[in-house]
């Protein structure tokens, strides 16, 4: 039998949910009440656990097992009706989005930190996504952190951990806790998307894929619908299995941490088509033989193609990207007819658009991409998303995207990081710019001509929300560009980020290397903001 019990508590410091939830060191959640207090509080910012339907499961990271072994027994101390669980504590952050959605849920909890390192010394996380299958609007990420600040006392059920290995339903106190398979739903979505047939011909007829899981979460989901439902060949899937610490890898997809895929893809033994996803399974990273597609190229090569993939074949509704995503997809709602949002970066921003049906496809240029299936990007999708056009097309990477820039130009792309950056340097240079915008149109800056200055705000066309200070921008005559913007996803220091854009229409000069190609713009954002002189760095950390 299980019994309820309050355990009084006090106020713990810093239980502030960031763009993505509450993400801590582990050590920092294993500490006493730490996870405790913080479900209080979801639940109190939520108005109660009372009666209500949570879908619950997380990236499989160190820890996972035992913060869900934890909400269970508080959701149903204070009453939840359901709880649906991924087995094994598992489910992928699109996963769990299409979950809330799809069993009409009240909301779900994620435990996840991401593309960040997982294990006893690395990061955890916890995030709370409201009944639109979308993370917490800041109204009630506000009512969480309020609550964490006030609460006393939390109501836990003490009882044995639920079974989480076996699909079924138990019962604790009055709570109903269904484990559901993580995979089987969303494999659904997908076939619903896409045309499996089409792509499974495609896969028979030769077109070799490696898609790199990282050992995060992705790894079954992969595997059961590239192999298992597409018949991509065993073993196309790499590092399959989800591990508590990825193996000891950083999760993220990208040229520097998925390195290994990346030389296998500019070899003589690359197969046709690459991909790799992040911890929770949101981020996406497109290769080709010999080729990496940037985040910015994909979105606008999806945009370009959808109608090609079953879901989307009556057209898109609109499309938006992030401010500091290159403008490339913008030249392709143009040709389209269709309207294309920018909104600041964090996925959030774009639920308000997705929720009005206002647009159906969405990115950034950090490695996410999405449509209106669910309300977070979504991994797997681009995946998918890009092997159905590619098998419509019967085109390599190479070709649609060279195809891809002749049509539209080309809009060369990097983002040169500078991380760890003592605070007040970072934040000084980007006083010192704000104070300088006015005066710069019409000035030259290495050799390019300034066209327009300003500081982005965004006004959300749905709800009317403002959201001020959320990067600087340099425009100059011919379509290139400068942003900078402080991450607000750093640890340690701030980061400053630089995003540099530059467009081509000429045909004979679209195979530039990006960095050359942009050597111009990057010379002149160095000269605008006095990079190297105020941080103290000869260049950037990473480059993109
Ligand atoms: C997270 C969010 C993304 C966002 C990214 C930017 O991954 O989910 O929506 O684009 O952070 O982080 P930054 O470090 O640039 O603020
Ligand atoms: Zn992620």
């Amino acid at each position: 039998m299980s019994e309820i019990i309050t355990v009084e508590t006090t106020p713990i410091e810093g239980q502030k949910p960031g763009t993505s939830g509450l993400r801590k060191k582990t050590r920092t959640f294993m500490e006493p009440h730490y996870v405790e207090n913080f479900v209080q509080a979801i639940f109190d910012g939520i108005g109660g656990a009372e009666g209500k339907t949570l879908v619950l499961g997380g990236d499989g990271r160190y820890f996972n097992d035992r913060a869900i072994q934890v909400i269970l027994r508080m959701a149903a101390a204070q009453g939840a009706a359901r709880v649906i669980v991924g087995q094994g504590g598992i489910l992928s952050t699109p996963a769990a989005s299409n979950l809330i959605r799809s069993r009409g849920t009240d909301g779900g909890i994620i435990l996840s930190a991401s593309h960040n390192p997982g294990g006893e010394d690395e990061d955890f996380g916890i995030k709370y996504n409201t009944g639109n299958g979308g993370p917490a609007p800041e109204e009630v990420t506000n009512r969480i952190f309020e609550a964490s600040r006030a609460v006393t006392a939390y109501r836990i059920a003490e009882s044995q951990d639920i079974d989480l290995a076996a699909i079924g339903t138990h019962r604790l106190i009055e709570t109903e806790i269904e484990v559901v398979d993580p995979v089987e739903d969303y494999a659904a979505l997908m076939e619903r998307l896409f045309d499996f047939d089409r792509i499974r011909e495609f896969l028979a007829s030769g077109f070799t894929l490696r898609f790199d899981a990282m050992h995060a979460v992705t790894g079954p989901y992969a595997k059961e619908i590239l192999e298992a439902r597409l018949g991509a060949p065993e073993g196309s899937v790499l590092n399959a299995q989800p591990l508590p610490d990825f193996g000891g890898g950083h999760p993220d997809p990208n040229p520097i941490w998925a390195k290994p895929l990346l030389d296998l893809m500019m070899s003589q033994d690359a197969p046709d088509f690459g991909a790799a996803s992040d911890g929770d399974g949101d981020r996406n990273m497109i290769l080709g033989r010999g080729i990496y597609v940037t985040p910015s190229d994909s979105l606008a090569v999806l945009v370009a193609n959808a109608h090609l993939a079953p879901a989307y074949t009556g057209g898109l509704k609109g499309a938006a990207r992030s401010m500091p995503t290159s403008r490339a997809v913008d030249r392709v709602a143009g040709k389209l007819g269709i309207d294309c949002y920018e909104t600041p970066t964090g996925w959030k921003f774009f639920g308000n658009l997705l929720d009005a049906g206002r647009v159906t496809i969405c990115g950034e240029e950090s490695a996410g991409t999405g449509s209106d299936h669910v309300r977070e990007k979504d991994g797997l999708w681009a995946v998918l998303l890009w092997l159905n056009i590619l098998a419509e097309t019967g085109k390599g990477v190479k070709e649609l995207l060279a195809d891809h820039w002749r049509s539209f130009g080309r809009n060369y792309y990097s983002r040169h990081d500078y991380e760890g950056v003592d605070a007040e340097a970072a934040n000084g240079l980007m006083d010192d710019l704000r104070g300088r915008l006015a005066d710069l149109p019409g000035t030259m800056i290495a050799n390019r001509k300034v066209t327009a200055a300003d500081e982005f705000a965004y006004d959300d066309p749905v709800d009317a929300s403002r959201a001020e200070r959320q990067g600087i921008r340099i425009e100059f005559e011919g379509g290139g560009r400068i942003v900078y913007r402080l991450s607000g996803t750093g640890t340690s220091g701030a980061t400053l980020r630089v995003y540099l854009e530059d467009v081509e229409e000429k045909p004979e000069a679209m195979d530039r290397d990006a960095q050359e190609a942009l050597a111009d713009i990057i010379a002149a954002a160095d000269q605008l903001a006095g990079i190297a002189e105020r941080t103290g760095r000869a260049g950037p950390d990473v480059k993109t």
